[in-house]
């Protein structure tokens, strides 16, 4: 018998677990082809270390877009580059558990479902990202009380209110972790004139990156090329300087919390006061974005464990709600659709 899988194909990472196994695949989603040849060179890790290295007509990209598909055929590959290490090619297909962040179009959701699907799975269910960000940090999602889930990944941040296992309000947005990388990118080019590139960017924000004013002691080496001369140069920038690019999108962030808690049901709202929200996904690991978060909304922060992980535990979780049938007496069944 094929094992069941879930798949969480998100913006920056890949993650795909296994069921009895855990989490056996997590990697970026990145792909390296040949053009030409249309081949795949590298996928994940490997072709990570490739971003703005290849040379002409060879291509090494991130092919999820703020938790879009931006190219239907690289992401084809990569999933089934990633899927092959993780299936046994012998016997059947294995059926799969996929989350889609919530708010995207039914057209965008069918080309997800087609694209799994002739990647090699037997049979599609769909869970909403919140939902098994929820499920993963170890909530109650049953329950008639009411949580805030914020999971802030690399392409899109989601937020939501979740009771009786259903969303009652959200908001996803593009403000997350490659908005900050962006708006990095951009400081340093108008302070210092110099061009650098998006993985150094985001090694500069995981490295001395912080929200809070006076967290991160000391200098951090940035190298790049002038943008003057075209040749490389290396600046030691304070941490400091980076907190102002990085509370772009937390302040952003911030407001579109802000924005929800004013849209949720009363009931909800109390239930939220007392246990605060949750905080998951990859930049949750950001420093000073939870202590943020609670300054701003005077909400209590609980970051997950491992907050990367969490999306991707609780499509592990539903996998034993692939095969059952909606409960009679009302129980709760994470799975809103089957293909
Ligand atoms: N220690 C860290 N500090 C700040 N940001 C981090 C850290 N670790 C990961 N990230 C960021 O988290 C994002 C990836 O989160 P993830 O939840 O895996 O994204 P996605 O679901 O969009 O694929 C990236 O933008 C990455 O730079
Ligand atoms: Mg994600």
């Amino acid at each position: 018998m094929q094992s069941d899988l879930a798949i969480d194909l998100g913006s920056s990472n890949t993650r795909i677990f296994v069921e009895n196994k855990g989490i056996q695949v997590d990697e970026p989603s990145v792909i390296t082809v040949n053009v030409d040849e249309e081949t795949v060179i590298a996928v994940g890790k490997e072709a990570y270390q490739m971003l703005g290295r290849t040379p002409d007509r060879k291509i090494a990209a991130y092919p999820i877009t703020g938790g879009v598909i931006s190219d239907f055929a690289m992401v084809e590959a990569m999933l089934k580059t990633f899927l092959k290490r993780v299936t046994r090619s012998s016997i059947g297909m294995p059926k799969a558990v996929i989350c889609v962040p919530k708010g995207i179009t039914e057209v965008e959701k069918a080309a997800l479902v087609n694209l799994i699907s002739s990647s090699g799975i037997r049979k599609v269910c769909i869970i909403e990202e919140p939902v098994a960000a929820a499920m993963g940090a170890g909530t109650d999602i049953s329950s008639p009380h009411g949580s805030l889930i914020v999971n802030i990944g690399g392409g899109t941040t989601q937020i939501a209110v979740i009771s009786l296992g259903g969303i009652s309000v959200s908001r996803s947005a593009r403000n997350a972790g490659n908005s900050m990388d962006e708006d990095i990118i951009k400081y340093i080019k108008k302070t210092y004139n110099m061009l650098i590139g998006r993985r150094t960017a985001e090694n500069a924000k995981i490295q001395a990156g912080s929200v809070i004013s006076g967290s991160v002691p000391g200098t951090y080496p940035i190298k790049g090329k002038c943008l003057v001369t075209g040749l490389p140069i290396k600046v030691d920038i304070d941490a400091e300087e980076l907190v102002a690019p990085l509370r772009k999108t937390a302040d952003l962030i911030i407001s579109q919390i802000q924005d929800i808690l004013v849209e949720t049901p009363p009931e909800l709202l109390a239930d939220i006061y007392t246990d605060g929200l949750t905080l998951t996904g990859g930049t949750a690991n950001l420093t000073g974005i939870a202590d943020l978060i609670h300054e701003q909304t005077g909400l209590k922060v609980n970051t997950a464990a491992q907050p990367e992980s969490c999306v991707i535990k609780g499509c592990g979780e539903a996998i034993k709600y692939i095969d059952s049938k909606p409960s009679k007496k009302g129980g709760i069944n994470p799975i809103i659709e089957r293909y």
